[in-house]
């Protein structure tokens, strides 16, 4: 029985270590911020990170997960994760959301290695995150608000 630890709580998890991260979080834990898109790892959406990278929880069996920390949207904490929410709401980066966690995911994960991205490294580390909304210009102007904020 896979054991999982999510947000800082350890939970014993009743089911098949092939069974998608992704399918857990939403199913058995009701952590329902984390989104499924495509399930494939093409959109993006289901971004939460393993001990501080983003993964595609998606494709990412418990089994596989380890000893690793989970952090999904609900859990995310910490000077890097407070500021790229406040740029999001600074510049009201979101249409109808659904992309939306899997981007911040994406985002703490950026600038939590870089603190100053240019824009070629925000498209390169953002390139996995679909938006169908379009938002992708007011996500790279929040990450760029983001990374002035925490300097
Ligand atoms: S649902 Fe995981 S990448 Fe689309
Ligand atoms: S805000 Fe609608 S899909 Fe990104």
């Amino acid at each position: 029985m896979p054991n999982l630890t999510v947000n800082g709580v350890a939970h014993a998890i009743d089911a098949d270590p092939d069974m998608p991260l992704l399918w857990v979080l939403r199913d058995r834990l009701d952590a329902t911020g984390t989104k499924y898109g495509c399930g494939i790892a093409q959109c993006g959406a289901c971004t939460v990170h393993l001990d501080g990278q983003p993964v595609r929880a998606c494709q990412t069996r418990i089994g596989d997960v380890g000893t690793a920390q989970v952090t999904t949207i609900e859990g995310v904490s910490g000077r890097v994760a407070e500021a790229v929410q406040a740029a999001w709401r600074k510049l009201d980066v979101v249409q109808c959301g659904y992309c939306q966690s899997g981007q911040i995911m994406s985002a703490i994960g950026l600038l939590s290695g870089n603190a100053k991205p240019t824009d070629a490294d925000i498209d390169g580390a953002m390139d996995g995150n679909i938006c169908r909304c379009g938002t992708y210009q007011r996500i790279r102007a929040a990450i760029h608000e983001a990374a002035r904020s925490l300097a």
